[in-house]
């Protein structure tokens, strides 16, 4: 199905999905989040989709945030309902149960910082921007920002970067694990794609079973957490694939997965 303002692209298992407003810096209004919510159903849903990359069009952001103009006139009553929207598309990225991978090629700011958080990876240029500025419009993160920074740097870093709203370079997002790995910005795409086709070749239920006890199962305190590993490690004996991976390194030679 043809969208507005996103690019899907599948090259073998791995989707592709570009949001596709550059003169607007990919800038989050309502009918691209509905978009990226009928993206990642679809992305879910398509068996022959293992990974998804997320990424910007243009050289110069992958989403400079929610969109501005749209949010200013907003009601109390409506805010809330539009923080609820981008955080329900925050947390189906996050339980997709498939890795997607934030290809972060310029600014991520705000929603963007926040859209890229709630990928399994992040890999972003090394020219890249980060932040959440919403402090400098009198505002505060609204799509998950302030509980997945949180998570992913720590309270000080949260607090940091949330109450400063400065921008920081990808060096030093990476020093605070925003990000996952940096690599030069020519590099970036080919770098993506090796990584998201190794993930393509893996074992998608076993890659499923990580995330989801990573994911879902980290949420829910030390025993539940470890209970939900031991039903995903459990559910892995059920698969082709545990038995082929085995087998394989038994007898020296490398895995060919099916996907089940
Ligand atoms: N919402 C709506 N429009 C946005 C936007 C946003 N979050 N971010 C950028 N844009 C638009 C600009 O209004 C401009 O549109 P125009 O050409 O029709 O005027 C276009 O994208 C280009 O942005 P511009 O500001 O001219 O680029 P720049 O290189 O001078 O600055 C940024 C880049 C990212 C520093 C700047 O755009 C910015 O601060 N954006 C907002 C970031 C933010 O606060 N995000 C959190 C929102 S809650």
């Amino acid at each position: 199905m043809a969208f507005q303002n996103l690019l899907i692209e599948d090259s073998g298992a791995v989707r592709l999905i570009t949001l596709n407003r550059p003169d607007k810096l990919n800038a989050l209004d309502r009918t691209t989040l509905a978009e990226l919510h009928q993206a990642f159903d679809q992305a879910a849903s398509a068996e022959s989709v293992r990974v998804v990359v997320l990424t910007g069009a243009g050289s110069k952001a992958f989403v400079a945030g929610a969109d501005i103009s749209e949010m200013s006139p907003l009601t109390p009553v409506q805010a809330r309902d539009f923080s609820r929207f981008g955080q329900q598309l925050m947390t189906r990225i996050e339980q997709l149960g498939k890795p997607v991978i934030a290809m972060i090629n310029g600014f991520a700011l705000g929603g963007g910082l926040e859209l890229a958080m709630a990928c399994h990876l992040r890999i972003a240029a090394d020219t890249a921007k980060l932040g959440q500025p919403e402090v400098n419009l009198g505002l505060i993160p609204g799509f998950g920002g302030t509980q997945r920074l949180l998570r992913l740097a720590g309270r000080g870093a949260a607090l940091e970067l949330c109450l400063l709203g400065q921008q920081i370079d990808a060096a030093r997002a990476l020093a605070l694990n925003v990000v996952t790995r940096i690599v030069p910005s020519e590099q970036l795409s080919a770098e993506t794609m090796k990584l998201a086709e190794q993930l393509a070749a893996a074992a998608p239920q076993a890659l499923r079973g990580v995330l989801d006890a990573v994911v879902i199962g980290g949420e829910a305190g030390l025993q539940a957490g470890l209970d939900y590993e031991t039903q995903a490690f459990a559910l892995a004996f059920s698969t082709e694939d545990m038995k082929e991976g085995t087998s394989a390194f038994l007898a020296r030679r490398k895995p060919q997965f099916v996907g089940h």
